[in-house]
């Protein structure tokens, strides 16, 4: 997935386009570009590396101009070289564009422009949109757009100038996310909202298929060549929540920023003693009270807290649910009927196999709930329902405040659905509703002791492997804690069931192994776990508990204890990952990694 962001308006574009794309870089950073028109020449730099590491080989500031295009690369077709960075030109350098998707049939349509005598100069599938636009123009880059666009198959979010129209933008997409942002006597295009915020919170949301035209006092957005309404979204994240406000990295900011992203997510659903989703669901009860399965599908982290939500539904609400990955449930064909609600879990609201996996249960006629982050995204849009975690701009690309604040919504739901189906009694429900209002100052108050966990991350900081093993409603909880780390720190970690590690696993136990166990106190499987623990210090592993405050026996057979407040067992997951978190935090920290960017990954995965 890349960034992309355009400007056309009264100021010099180059800085304002480096800036907003600092903000993108989370996308992709392989490498990156910026082109601006002036005095009828178009004029570029872009290079690899990422942009502080580019900044310090080329000029942006040389860049003159009050229209350009911006670009940050995650490489999918072409190598990482200076080549193949964005932005792309025809063949006389009149047309520019930038572009973040995959063209299907690239090679198709290349081997047409060569035959029409078109010259290339990079190996990606971008550069073949550029020569197509020149082959359609006659003298109206927006019909030329328009006529470039029937050829052409596979996701795209564009934008485009051309020198002989050097007041204009053209921007479109399909599949892959792009947004109007709508200014003072200048107008933006960009891929997510945090690249624009510092200069307006008025965007449109372009959907697939439309064409954008901007002038520095102009918007027009048309489909089918007609001019269209839109709905003007004003965002109300300030652009100070997107920085960050005085932490090192993203990562550490966000998850920080949970127990206020945990407190705005709970803010107006929790009166009466019950959940109030009245404004957001668009389901009767009576829909509701007939459902009688649920399948959430998902991909990454949020299908860990999909599994959470399939033990919280279960055990509370007695409804059936299967989870399944976004991008096999999409190649099934699955059993699903009127009485089957679909729940979506996406932060970036974007994913590709997740919008595909609705687009598939709705062609099966389930109606779909999506807990999503990001407003107006795609997988929002084409849900019958929304409920938002507000954790605010992830920018990390490891995912840790949306994670949480997912999970938080999927509780809420589930005392929902438990109030619905009448599966638990009003004092217990009181008491659930309870504890969960504690979680956000609990949450707080381990946030403000870390130091146990920057001593325990010396242990992993010259380990290869890890395992992290939970049972129940820890088990997904080990699966987040393992992808955590192995995402930003490189180190090759598993989660698994504690009682799977006899089946197997144990055989990788040694001394050179740290083994994290979600041991916190529950009625089930509490003992079990300490048995667990038995066997791998039985084999020399090093054993880190995640244990519940107050458990004295923990601390007798573990290497290491890291104690998170006394909760509720179902919610104790919600505290539990904040210590995974941080310790992968630290751990890529001491590896001397860059935790917001970790090497082969971006922030939402809008390619299949
Ligand atoms: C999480 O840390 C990862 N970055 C990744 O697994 C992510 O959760 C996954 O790509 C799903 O993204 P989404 O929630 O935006 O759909």
């Amino acid at each position: 997935m890349c960034g992309i962001i355009g400007y056309v308006g009264n100021k010099k574009a180059s800085p304002i386009l480096f800036e907003g794309l600092k903000k993108l870089e989370y996308r992709g950073y392989d490498s990156a570009g910026i082109c601006t028109i002036s005095e009828n020449k178009t004029l570029v730099e872009k290079d690899i590396g990422k942009l502080d590491e580019i900044k310090k080989k080329v000029d942006f500031n040389s860049l003159k101009g009050n229209i350009g295009l911006s670009h940050c690369r995650w490489a999918t077709h072409g190598k990482v070289t200076k080549e193949n960075a964005h932005p792309h030109f025809d063949c006389k350098n009149r047309i520019s564009i930038v572009h973040n998707g995959i063209i299907e049939n690239f090679q198709e349509l290349k081997d047409y422009l060569i035959k029409k005598d078109h010259k290339f100069r990079s190996g990606t599938d971008t550069e073949v949109i550029a020569h197509l636009i020149e082959e359609n123009y006659k003298g109206n880059i927006e019909n030329a757009v328009r006529n470039s666009l029937k050829k052409i198959e596979g996701s795209y979010s564009l934008g485009v100038m051309c020198l002989d129209e050097p007041d204009k933008l053209i921007a479109t997409r399909n599949e892959s996310p792009l947004i109007i942002g709508l200014g003072k006597d200048e107008n933006f295009i960009a891929s997510d909202v945090p690249a624009i915020l510092k200069h307006t919170n008025k965007v449109i949301y372009l959907e697939n298929h439309e064409i954008a035209v901007l002038t520095k006092n102009d918007v027009k957005i048309k489909l089918d060549k007609k001019k269209i309404k839109k709905t003007i979204h004003k965002i109300d994240w300030d652009s100070e929540l997107a920085e960050k406000t005085g932490y090192k990295h993203f990562m550490l900011k966000e998850i920080h920023e949970q127990p206020r992203a945990i407190t705005e997510t709970l803010n107006g659903r929790l009166d009466h003693g019950g959940v109030d989703f009245r404004k957001e669901l668009k389901f009767s009860e009576k829909y509701l009270k007939n459902l009688d399965r649920i399948i959430i599908v998902a991909c990454g982290t949020s299908w860990h807290a999909a599994l959470a939500g399939e033990f919280m539904l279960e055990e509370l609400a007695k409804i059936p649910v299967e989870v399944e990955y976004a991008s096999e449930f999409r190649y099934r064909r699955p059993i699903i009927d009127k009485n089957t609600l679909v729940i979506a879990i996406s932060q970036s609201g974007e994913t590709a196999d997740t919008l595909a996996a609705i687009r598939e249960a709705k062609n099966r006629n389930a109606k779909i709930l999506s807990i999503v982050n990001s407003k107006g995204s795609s997988i929002a849009r084409e849900s019958d329902s929304v409920l938002y975690t507000y954790a605010g701009p992830e920018i990390g690309v490891a995912s840790t405040k949306a994670f949480t604040t997912q999970l938080i919504v999927l509780y809420l739901f589930t005392l929902l659905m438990s109030s619905v189906r009448k599966s638990l009694k009003k004092d217990v429900m009181k008491g659930l509703i309870e504890n969960l209002r504690k979680i956000p100052l609990e949450m707080e108050a381990m946030l403000n002791d870390t130091k146990s966990i920057k001593k325990i991350a010396e242990i992993y900081k010259e380990k290869d492997h890890a395992l992290f093993l939970g049972r129940g409603v820890n088990f997904p909880l080990a699966l987040e804690g393992a992808l955590k780390l192995k995402e930003v720190s490189y180190i090759h970690a598993e989660g698994y069931p504690a009682a799977e590690m006899k089946h197997g696993p144990i055989a990788l136990i040694d001394k050179k192994m740290p083994v994290m166990v979600i041991a916190t106190k529950d009625v089930y499987t509490y003992k079990k776990v300490l048995g667990n623990i038995q066997e791998v210090k039985a084999r020399g592993g090093i054993v880190i508990a995640i244990a519940t405050e107050g458990d004295k026996q923990i601390g007798k057979i573990s290497d290491c204890v890291i104690y998170i407040p006394k909760t509720l067992y179902i919610l104790s997951s919600i505290l539990a990952v904040v210590p995974m978190q941080l310790l992968a935090y630290y751990v890529a920290r001491d590896r001397k990694l860059d935790p917001d960017k970790p090497r082969n990954l971006s922030k939402s995965v809008t390619v299949e």
